[in-house]
């Protein structure tokens, strides 16, 4: 099996060279391999000339704010080219793999959500991610689309990375509290994708969208705290004391694009559909911290 992936050096993109390894002959491609998102003629023709089997497409415009002041660039690279890619992969009677988000919500509430749940984002990208969605689902091609949420890799900047050094250098900090959702590992992300792929590959009807997010939820507060209490005990010279670390709303922590509070999303359709067991967030976090410690 040839599998495309595009997008090989974002947070997913790297665990996918790794995990797609075993799953077939990977061809892995990047800006630089022409392989540009916002060249869409250049990038099918790349496309049609390696004329995969399998397209997974980890790329996108991921800076949340600042598509707020760049909004056609990231429809290009979230929705405009997505939807070519897919007509691409009709075309190519490939099944092509897509990462979406949490953002497509508007998160109101306090359930956890299922694939049928009504979209309405706040922001941009959460726009231009669905807007790619319709786009793959309304194309006719084999897709899988995973839509995940707070994803952190060892590699490269994440949140827990940025609360440690803050909890090194100060004495106070303040993190939201009002937003829940479940931090997911890049590693599980590539991890499902690969099982997922190949039950689909065999029995096109598990063809969809689907949750993938770890197990769990937690608020970017607690989430502070877990991390930054496991490098306490761990012997990290850390310098805020645990009362020190303040909840605040979100109304206390202005950004230009607008956050859903309630990102919980019910992953019950992937579990029974693929027999896929989702571990808690914890898990994946505290792994990710003995690596980076
Ligand atoms: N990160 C999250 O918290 C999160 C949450 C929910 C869903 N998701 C979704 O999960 C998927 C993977 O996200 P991630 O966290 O791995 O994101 P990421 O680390 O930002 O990776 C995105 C990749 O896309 C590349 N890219 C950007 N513009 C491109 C262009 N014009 N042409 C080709 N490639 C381009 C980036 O390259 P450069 O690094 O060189 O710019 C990067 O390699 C995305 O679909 C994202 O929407 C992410």
């Amino acid at each position: 099996m040839k599998i495309l992936l595009l997008g090989k050096g974002g947070q997913v993109g790297w665990e996918l060279q790794r995990s797609l390894a075993v799953a077939g002959e990977v061809v892995a491609l990047d800006f630089d391999d022409g392989a540009d998102f916002t060249q869409p003629d250049a990038l099918l023709a790349r496309v049609r000339d390696i004329a995969p089997q399998v397209i997974v497409n980890a790329a996108a415009h991921t800076a949340v704010d600042k598509a707020e002041s760049e909004p056609e660039l990231a429809r290009q690279i979230n929705a405009k080219t997505p939807a070519l890619l897919a007509i691409e992969a009709r075309r190519l009677g490939a099944l092509l793999v897509h990462y979406s988000t949490d953002y497509v919500f508007d998160g109101s509430g306090s359930h956890a959500r299922d694939e049928e749940a009504a979209i309405a984002p706040l922001s941009v990208y959460g726009a231009t991610k669905a807007e790619g969605e319709d786009a793959i689902r309304a194309s006719g091609c084999q897709h899988l689309i995973l839509r995940t949420s707070w994803v952190y890799a060892a590699r490269g900047g994440n949140f827990a990375k940025t609360m440690l050094r803050l909890a090194q250098e100060r004495d106070q900090l303040k993190v939201i509290a009002d937003q829940i959702g479940a931090p997911t590992g890049a590693e599980l992300l590539a991890d499902l994708t690969v099982p997922m792929l190949r039950a689909t590959r065999v029995n096109p009807a598990l063809v969809g969208t689907y949750h993938a997010v770890a197990g769990g939820a937690t608020s970017w507060h607690d989430y502070a705290r877990f991390v930054i209490e496991f490098a306490r005990a761990r012997g990290v010279a850390i310098r805020v004391a645990p009362e020190q670390i303040l909840a605040i709303p979100t109304s206390d922590y202005p950004t230009p694009a607008r956050r859903p509070l309630n990102s919980r999303l019910a992953t019950d359709k992937l579990q029974q559909r693929f027999g896929l067991h989702l571990p808690p967030w914890q898990q994946g976090v505290e792994r990710m911290l003995n690596e980076i410690l």
